[in-house]
């Protein structure tokens, strides 16, 4: 068995988990569904299942990692015997790590496209109608999504081979505080842009005054678990390579806080820069990759602008993406792989699930296979949908389920206390308790009612009623630019 690798510094622990963290989710998914969800009644949703939710989950999970040293699977079997059911749950998340990975190398695909882009200075001179249609051109190129996936997956595999201190550690101590800095300036940036943007951009945000939708509930919740890495092991695996110094419970609080103010900024910087230029926001995906560029192409200093933020989209990309890979690979040199052998065997097998994400949404994908359909989600037809839809709304979901009530219920008190406690100067911390119920009662009631909403046992419409009825109807961004 080789030794168990560690992290060289607390810092850098809390940088790796801050960095899978945050992610594409932050930057490019939630400004679009806080904008589909009407704005600051979303993001006051949003960030209540953070607290109550992410806080309690990414503290178990860590805890979990740290008191076993080793990856979800290999975890469990030390904690509760080699024939536990719960191994499912760490096998889950070695399948969760595929299936994220497959589409969100798609996406980081675009987003280094679009660096490129940016570089060359590729969007100033371009008419409103031909953003639409650079998106359209790599969202159904099969080469160019491809190509860009391939590299992103090189790029990823190639930090991952370097093992925990001279690979991930040496990659998030650069790419984190270039991050930081970056969104730092960006934030600058959007307060002095015309017609009052970032005043609007705020409002928008931070104004609960829409309603919401009862899907709104649905989404997040799944997203609370996506953003922080939550539910397939990402931060267990990250936990066991973590000293026995550390609180578990600062160090969780670092990391959920800088992933929600990284989340909100990304929303001030974007909506500032659509309100300041009132263009027309589209929906999901084209948030960034369509209306943003346009936007960019108006301002001033926007070629710089530009390369800041699809470079910021990037790193944040790539620290995800690293964990990962990392949860599948550590799952493998748990079972006494080499590490190089171990990567390279996980990252080519995802990077081949991830072709038919790059190419499922190419017209030669349609014509071949219009007639597979893979899971059957209702109205979600393409595959790379299916994918991020499976992630987010499920496995997630459910894999944040087991964790919680594994911890709460089924390690013993001992444990769990004395890794609580580690690093701080009292016996029992006063916040112990409140850890445990939420950990053990609350998270499950609510992840389980979101679970059961979703697979249609508990009716949608009624939710729907219950929230229509408590704050009436949504907000758009057109009301807020009258
Ligand atoms: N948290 C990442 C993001 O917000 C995505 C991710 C999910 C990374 C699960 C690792 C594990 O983009």
């Amino acid at each position: 068995m080789q030794e168990r690798e560690q992290w060289g510094s607390r810092l850098a622990f809390v940088l790796a988990a801050a960095g899978s963290a945050i992610g594409l989710g932050n930057i490019w998914k939630f400004p679009y569904i806080t904008h589909e969800n009407g704005g600051g009644s979303f993001v006051l949703l949003y960030l209540f299942c953070i607290a109550i939710v992410g806080l309690p989950v990414i503290i178990a999970e860590m805890m979990v990692g740290r008191a076993t040293k080793k990856s979800p699977v290999a975890a469990i079997e030390e904690l509760s015997g080699k024939n536990s059911p719960w191994k499912i749950m760490g096998l889950m998340g070695v399948a969760a790590s595929f299936i994220i990975l497959s589409f969100y190398a798609v996406v980081a695909g675009w987003v280094m496209h679009y660096t490129y882009l940016a570089f060359s200075d590729s969007f100033s001179g371009m008419k409103a109608n031909q953003f639409s249609e650079v998106f359209n051109q790599i969202f159904v190129n099969p080469w160019l999504n491809f190509g860009w996936a391939t590299i992103f997956m090189a790029i990823t595999l190639f930090i991952v081979i370097g093992g925990v201190k001279d690979g991930i550690e040496k990659a998030v101590k650069i790419l984190m505080p270039v991050l930081i800095v970056i969104m730092i300036l960006l934030v600058i940036n959007s307060i002095f842009l015309p017609n009052n943007g970032f005043e609007k951009a705020l409002k928008f945000i931070f104004l609960p005054t829409g309603g919401l939708h009862g899907a709104a509930i649905l989404e997040a919740l799944g997203h609370a678990f996506f953003t922080l890495s939550l539910g397939m092991g990402a931060m267990l695996t990250y936990g066991s390579y973590l000293d026995d110094k550390t609180n578990l419970f600062k160090a969780g609080l670092i990391v959920v806080a800088l992933d929600t103010i990284i989340a909100l900024l990304a929303c001030i910087i974007i909506f500032s820069i659509m309100f300041a230029y009132g263009g027309k926001v589209s929906n999901g995906a084209g948030l960034v990759f369509i209306s943003l560029p346009q936007e960019f192409a108006k301002m001033n200093g926007g070629y710089f602008v530009s390369i800041a933020f699809f470079l910021l989209l990037f790193f944040a990309a790539l620290t995800s993406a690293i964990s990962l890979l990392e949860v599948p690979v550590a799952y493998l040199i748990d079972k006494g792989w080499a590490r190089k052998k171990a990567s390279f065997t996980m990252g080519i097998s995802i990077w081949l699930l991830s072709i038919p994400c790059a190419l499922s949404n190419s017209e030669f994908w349609k014509n071949k296979f219009a007639s597979v359909t893979m899971f059957d989600f209702k109205e979600k037809t393409v595959f790379f949908n299916k994918m991020d839809y499976l992630a987010s709304n499920w496995l997630l979901p459910l894999g944040g389920l087991l964790i919680a009530v594994y911890v709460g219920w089924f390690i013993s008190d001992k444990l769990r206390s004395e890794q609580f406690k580690i690093g701080s100067n009292s016996e029992r911390p006063f916040h112990y308790i409140p850890w445990v119920f939420f950990t053990a009662v609350v998270s499950p009631i609510i992840v389980s009612m979101i679970i059961l909403i979703e697979a249609e046992v508990i009716d949608k419409k009624a939710i729907n009623q219950f929230f229509d009825g408590l704050v009436g109807s949504k907000t758009t961004i057109k009301q807020i630019h009258k």
